[in-house]
């Protein structure tokens, strides 16, 4: 199990529950760190359309903290209700407008704060956001296409990633999305993303359109090319299992402006998807945080009213 990180404030007391540990408190920065933060929000608060009859606040004062692992990115996941404001917390890590910049509070990543779209953040969405006119393997190489890489080098990587991610190099390179299932257009996003080796890779809930199984598939498949890349990802999801299975740290968000609510720390898996879902220390796992979850919207109706 993952300890508290020595650059942030007095590890909290926790309360374990299944593969799981509920900390006292969501983990907040100290400064000055010892090692830079991978990515820390200080009072983040994005408000849309300020000024405006139709303002609207969608966060209020997010404070987290992910540390730097040596040798090792951490994997985490965000759930909460619809509308909370998880895509607008990824967008402001990733610096895509109209989310960036945040309306009050600081965004750091590595340090520094985020001014814009870097190379060290890369983010797969829902949609499947290939080129339509171009084919798979055109698809992965386009960020490399994009930095200079010549044609040869960049399309010998290309096919290096189509394996990585499961797909056929001789089969499927010059495919078209319009050819390609849900989850292969998927592994296609992740490869594209991967292949520009970022540090921090953000996915928005990339397999909320796929079935189960091939879901579960795609679970795997990701941990073990986040193993392999040692980055950090921050993972949107809705479904309590995929956050259980594939997060080292689990933010549980509230809404009625988003806040970061509770966080907790998870056992890595040790088995399949599949498997894992059958462990009864998962399913106590996922049980709590389902009824974590309802209890936190039962106070947000209850304010609301
Ligand atoms: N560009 C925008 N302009 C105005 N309001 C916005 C904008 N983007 C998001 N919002 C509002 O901010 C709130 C949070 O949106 P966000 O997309 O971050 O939620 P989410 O948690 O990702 O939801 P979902 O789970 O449905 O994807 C929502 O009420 C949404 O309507
Ligand atoms: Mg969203």
């Amino acid at each position: 199990m993952t300890t508290p990180s020595s650059t942030t404030a007095t590890p909290p007391t926790s309360q374990d529950v299944g593969i799981g540990r509920l900390l006292e408190e969501v983990q907040q920065a100290v400064s000055p760190p010892t090692r830079p933060h991978v990515v820390e929000f200080r009072n983040v608060s994005k408000t849309y359309n300020p000024g405006q009859a139709n303002s609207f606040t969608a966060i209020r004062d997010v404070n987290f903290v992910v540390a730097d692992l040596p040798n090792k990115g951490e994997f985490v996941c965000v759930l909460g209700p619809s509308g909370c404001g998880k895509s607008t917390i990824l967008r402001l890590i990733a610096g895509l407008e109209p989310q960036h910049p945040a309306t009050t509070g600081t965004v750091h990543v590595f340090g520094k704060p985020v001014e814009g779209p870097g190379a060290d953040r890369g983010m797969v969405f829902q949609d499947y956001t290939s080129f339509d006119h171009r084919s798979v393997l055109g698809n992965i190489a386009f960020g490399l296409e994009c930095q200079g890489v010549a044609r040869n080098e960049r399309n010998e990587l290309a096919r290096h990633w189509i394996e990585q991610v499961g797909l056929d190099v001789a089969k499927d390179s010059e495919k078209y999305p319009h050819e390609l299932s849900g989850g292969m257009r998927q592994r296609v996003a992740i490869a594209r993303t991967l292949i520009l080796q970022p540090r921090i890779i953000l996915m928005d809930e990339p397999f909320g359109a796929l079935d189960p199984q091939t879901r579960m598939n795609m679970q795997d498949l990701l941990i073990r090319l986040w193993r392999a890349v040692e980055a950090t990802v921050f993972f949107v999801t809705h479904s309590i299992e995929e956050a259980v299975f594939l997060g080292d740290r689990v933010y549980i968000m509230s809404t009625g402006p988003g806040r970061v609510e509770k966080e907790l720390e998870v056992e890595p898996a040790d088995r399949p998807a599949l498997e894992m879902a059958r462990v009864p220390r998962f399913q106590e796992t996922v049980y709590y945080i389902r009824d974590l979850i309802a209890q936190l919207e039962a106070q947000a109706n209850k304010h609301a009213k």
